[in-house]
């Protein structure tokens, strides 16, 4: 697959330093949020918001009354939200003048339909990843966000992180030499049901959109988008992908490897080679604690990190400082990588054969 993307052109910027020390500590006015699903991730990313100086735990919305209620009165929001009198608990949400953000942690396959009504009701909205399906759906919400003057931000926790921040600043600093390749896996033996989201095709199961957003950040931050990508996996009986392969290949020469899977794991490391050295991250690589930098020339060094709350503080404080200072788009995670990054999997999904009900 060839990508015409503008971005394959540019040399991937480093990221933003993360903002303060303390993370929690407010950058402005307070924000009141909503949080849409009460699963898994919702809970892990409240636990931080409940932290943050500068926030308003303000509503919660579940399809069930029972999760609203327990939700609201495990992290202390004002109001819950369900489905009743054929309006769903999500849009009573959106419709509560009292929220400023909502942050959105409902499955893939909903993340469009959800993000759409959020921003059509006129409030910002952070997405968890797979930012969507498909690009067609990400390039949509994209421009409501722009119409409407409202910040939306993929949440890929990840590219705020400080030793992630940190592995970006040493590659782009010219220590490793001109970056030569890229490898990075992420996996685990699913033994989830088959119900489960992860495996349930209409709710965009699969390794790719559940997965690959992670390996793929390391080649990103290292090489920027590629200019042509090829893809292996298996496709199980209800057509996700089991697994994948992708083979990035850069103008130049360069190449980034990576592999995603639901039924195995691997040591769940990025490498990065250069001219001059490599840098290898701590496991997992989504979250790394640690980081091997290995001159060639020079001492091998590690370099060990504190994490902040669950890890999801930082995205959470990038969020209210771009919506305090106005800004509809974080310059770390830009609308263009989180379009881009969703044409990349298209394209692997068509060389996959992977379709969902989203792509009708
Ligand atoms: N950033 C991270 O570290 C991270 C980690 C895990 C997952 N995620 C992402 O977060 C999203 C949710 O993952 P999760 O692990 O939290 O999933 P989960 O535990 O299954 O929770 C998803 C929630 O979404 C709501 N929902 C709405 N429509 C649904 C449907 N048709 N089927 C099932 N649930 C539906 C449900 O909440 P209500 O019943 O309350 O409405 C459900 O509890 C995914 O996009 C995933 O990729 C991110």
């Amino acid at each position: 697959m060839n990508l015409h993307t503008p971005a394959q052109q540019i040399p991937r910027p480093p990221c933003a330093a993360p903002d303060a020390a303390d993370p929690f500590a407010a950058t402005g006015e307070p924000l009141r949020w909503g949080v849409v699903a009460t699963g898994r991730i919702a809970s892990n990313v409240t636990e931080d918001l409940a932290g943050l100086e500068d926030s308003v735990l303000q509503a919660v919305s579940s399809r069930s009354q029972d999760s609203a209620r327990a939700f609201a009165e495990k992290f202390g929001f004002s109001t819950s939200y369900y489905d009743d009198d054929g309006v769903t608990g999500y849009q009573r949400l959106f419709n509560d003048p009292e929220v400023d953000v909502v942050y959105i942690a409902t499955p893939h396959a909903q993340h469009h339909e959800v993000a759409r009504a959020a921003l059509e009701s006129g409030k910002h909205v952070l997405c968890e990843k797979a930012f969507t399906v498909n690009a067609r759906e990400a390039a949509e919400l994209i421009d409501l966000a722009r119409a409407n003057n409202l910040f939306l931000m993929e949440a890929l926790w990840s590219r705020f992180l400080p030793s992630v921040n940190r592995a970006w600043e040493i590659i782009h600093s010219g220590e490793l030499g001109e970056i030569q390749w890229v490898q990075a896996d992420l996996g685990f033996p699913s033994d989830h049901g088959s119900t489960h989201r992860l495996w349930d095709p209409a709710a965009g199961g699969g390794a790719l959109l559940d997965l690959t957003v992670y390996p793929l950040t390391w080649a990103l931050g290292a090489l920027g988008f590629p200019a042509a990508v090829t893809a292996a996996g298996a496709l199980n009986d209800d057509n996700i992908d089991t697994q994948n392969a992708l083979t990035l290949s850069y103008e130049g020469g360069a190449h980034a490897q990576l592999t995603s899977s639901l039924v195995s794991s691997g040591p769940g490391q990025a490498t990065v080679s250069g001219s001059a050295g490599w840098l290898r991250t701590g496991s997992v690589l989504h979250n790394p604690r640690e980081l091997t930098i290995h001159p060639h020339q020079g001492e091998q060094r590690v370099e060990t990190f504190e994490q902040a709350g669950r890890g999801y503080v930082y995205e959470l404080r990038e969020t209210t400082r771009c919506i305090q200072q106005g800004l509809t788009e974080s310059p770390t995670m830009p609308w263009a990588d989180t379009l881009n990054t969703m044409r990349l999997l298209d394209g692997v999904r068509n060389q996959l054969g992977l379709r969902y009900a989203n792509d009708a």
